[in-house]
């Protein structure tokens, strides 16, 4: 059997406390350190997973020689810098989402991956979860017919994210709204149509809600943002993230709604993934919920992390993936500002 991927985990917030428990739940992998600049957090994490060494720096745990793999869980602009140290180290990653700010660092993380030979996957838990497995799974078996668009969206009534006062300052986050809440969303919708090549998007994006945002710390980002984006072969999403929204409060959080030529998925549902077949002329359909598998979110997420450094899997959302997802997010920043349909 394989050695245990022994691997450090830098970021010791909500998602790197996550990545931790997928780990566990995986199998296969040893906890073997932690980086953070904060203290409690680096003992937090220490206490609850038994791992045995700490850091402060994210650099310093790079250096580490007895580690083979890191997640990457940081401020956003900190992603694309850690993510090419690592693998110039020699080390396998899984990064947080965004891929990076800009178009331009995931294709400086697309070229060390490449001559690193290691892998580097993106952490985008949502595609792996059980609803979302089995949308896909249905698509696959043919019973939408063939997908043509989805309308994808997280909005939030209220919920402007602080972490540790990045998130509303562009030059460390990227974005506001639509790159925490929209890029996964729109992940999961361009995984549910097949990964399709972007071609153009128009969006608009909003700042209605500034004084909801604190005073202490520079903001400068869209607190809701809306885009249309259109696909080699003809394609499409819709797209919508907020922050804040004065919506009715049960339209909070996600959806993502999927149609074929022969049916559609409703992939957010209370009673899990829907299929929708057998139209009849006054629009009444025949409704199958969709089987769940039984390995989501973070535990699969890291057990497809062990197949891709084992070499018995290629990632999923990897550096290409990395790239067409922030060239669509510029795209829609783009468009925002000019007021213009644009080329991806
Ligand atoms: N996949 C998900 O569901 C999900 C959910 C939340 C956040 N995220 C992503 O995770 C990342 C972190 O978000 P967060 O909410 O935990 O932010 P946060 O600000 O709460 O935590 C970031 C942590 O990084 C540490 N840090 C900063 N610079 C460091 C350095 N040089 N060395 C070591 N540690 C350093 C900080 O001390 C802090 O504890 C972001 O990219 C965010 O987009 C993903």
């Amino acid at each position: 059997m394989a050695e245990a991927t022994r691997i450090g985990i830098i970021g010791g917030g909500w998602p790197g406390k996550a990545h931790a428990k997928g780990y566990q739940a995986a199998g296969g992998f040893k906890l073997a350190a932690v980086a953070d600049l904060i203290p409690s957090r680096r003992k937090q994490m220490m206490d609850e997973f038994g791992i045995g060494r700490e850091y402060a720096d994210a650099r310093e745990l790079i250096d580490d020689r007895e580690i083979d793999a890191v997640s990457i869980c940081l401020p956003n602009d900190l992603h694309a810098p850690m993510s090419i140290a690592a693998l110039k180290a020699g080390k396998h990653v899984i990064c947080e989402k965004p891929p990076a700010i800009s178009v331009k660092e995931s294709r400086q993380i697309e070229a060390a991956a490449a001559k690193a030979g290691r892998t580097i996957l993106f952490g985008m838990q949502r595609r792996f979860g059980g609803n979302e497995q089995a949308a896909r799974q249905a698509i696959d078996m043919g019973y939408a017919g063939n997908v043509y668009h989805a309308r994808a969206g997280w909005t939030r009534t209220r919920g402007i994210p602080l972490g540790t006062g990045w998130y509303i300052d562009k030059s460390k986050s990227g974005g506001g709204a639509m790159v925490d809440l929209g890029l996964p969303m729109l992940d999961v919708a361009w995984h549910l149509l097949g990964q399709p090549v972007p071609v153009s998007v128009f969006a608009v994006a909003h700042r209605r809600f500034g004084d909801l945002m604190p005073k202490e710390v520079t903001a400068d980002v869209e607190d809701a943002a809306f885009a249309i984006i259109r696909f080699e072969g003809g394609q499409s999403i819709e797209l919508a993230a907020s922050w804040a929204l004065n919506q009715p409060p049960s339209q909070n959080g996600a959806t993502c709604r999927v149609y074929g030529d022969q049916g559609g998925i409703d992939v957010y549902t209370g009673s899990g993934a829907i299929l929708h077949r057998g139209f009849s002329e006054k629009g009444e359909s025949k409704e199958t919920p969709l089987k769940l598998p039984k390995t989501v979110g973070h535990p699969a997420l890291m057990r497809h992390f062990r197949e891709c450094i084992l070499g018995t899997a290629v990632p999923m959302i990897g550096p290409k993936e990395g790239v067409l997802l922030m060239e669509m997010i510029e795209g829609i920043y783009r468009s925002a500002e000019s007021g213009k349909s644009v080329q991806i």
